[in-house]
């Protein structure tokens, strides 16, 4: 299952069903593929969990998923006994409800932990030892092999201080590390394309445009991921209909100057509908969300197609 001709036959079938991210999936590939666990830094939205998911449908296997916060304590992602039958019967292996680490390790799946630097000290070391002998022993349960398919794939978010934990190293020292960041806006497009079901070109490259221009604003300390776009899009189309606004046809991907007003307001309240919750203020500046999404699209429909116009 994890020999390097299975590993090339499901580069080939995750590529179909995944937009872009040729390198991301080589390279993810050839670290599960050699045995090892992996850490993956990058943004949300940023196809982690679209390539995970992909690659262990792929290789049939289960992908056993827990998100990392102060909640997930040593005992949740191991598993514990049922108290009530513990009452009954007392302790046994057969009273022992498996948390996902013993879910996944049984099933040779893929452990995903979202948010992995979010989760307790206690809980990471519970995991590195996992890790390094693919074996967990519980009190009054026993002892768990893994099946050799067996992987813990950590994600976090780079930009993330809120609530978390320094990774130590030697947690660092135990994975391999694939760092991930947005995929260019002709991706984007595709991605959303593929996602809304929008056949609607100017409509899907000025919600592409729009979401991105959050990531490059001054005082947006994070701006949106493609799942903004994904619901500008969607959101706009609804909001046309309801409105009767025809679509404009012009599909370059720039926006011509002579958009109809009524489409450009469409945009407008999609943005604030999708985005508005969506990026995060810089706490320093005083603004809104409402008034930092005016400039962008001021600039974007405006501003921009004026300025690019020759004479
Ligand atoms: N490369 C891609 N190909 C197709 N769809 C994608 C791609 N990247 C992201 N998406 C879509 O964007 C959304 C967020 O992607 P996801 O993989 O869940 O991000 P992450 O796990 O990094 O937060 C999902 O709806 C997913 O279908
Ligand atoms: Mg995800």
């Amino acid at each position: 299952m994890t020999t390097i001709s299975s590993v090339t036959d499901v580069r080939g079938r995750v590529a179909a069903r995944v937009v872009g991210r040729q390198r991301e999936l080589e390279l993810l590939l050839a670290a599960v593929g050699a045995g090892r666990d992996v850490l993956i830094e990058g943004p949300p939205g940023t196809s982690k969990s679209t390539l995970l998911g992909a690659i262990t449908t792929e290789w049939g296997i289960p992908l056993v998923f827990v998100e990392g916060n102060a909640d997930l304590t040593p005992a949740r992602i191991v598993g514990h006994h049922n108290p009530a039958r513990v009452l009954r019967e007392d302790y046994s292996a057969n009273n022992f409800v498996a948390g996902p680490l013993v879910q996944a390790m049984r099933s040779g799946g893929f452990l995903y932990i979202e948010e992995f630097n979010r989760a307790p000290e206690d809980t990471l070391n519970t995991l590195l030892t996992a890790m390094a002998e693919r074996r967990v022993t519980v009190p009054r349960m026993g002892t768990v092999d893994a099946l050799p398919t067996f992987r813990v794939v950590a994600s976090m978010n780079p930009y993330d201080n809120v609530g978390t934990t320094r990774l130590s190293s030697s947690v660092h020292d135990r994975m391999c590390r694939l760092a991930i960041t947005y995929q260019d806006a002709e991706c984007e497009r595709g991605i959303v394309a593929l996602r809304t079901n929008n056949d609607a070109p100017r409509m899907i490259a000025d919600a592409v445009a729009l979401t991105r221009a959050t990531r490059e604003h001054a005082d947006i300390t994070q701006g949106s991921s493609v799942r903004g776009a994904i619901d500008v899009a969607l959101v706009a189309a609804q909001l046309a209909s309801l409105r009767s606004v025809p679509i404009p046809r012009a599909a370059d991907v720039e926006p011509p100057r002579d958009l109809p007003e009524p489409y450009l307001a469409v945009m407008f309240d999609a943005m604030l509908v999708a985005l508005s919750g969506r990026i995060h203020l810089d706490e320093t500046v005083e603004t809104t969300p409402e008034s930092t999404l005016r400039t962008i699209w001021e600039d974007y429909f405006l501003l921009r197609p004026a300025a690019a116009a020759p004479g």
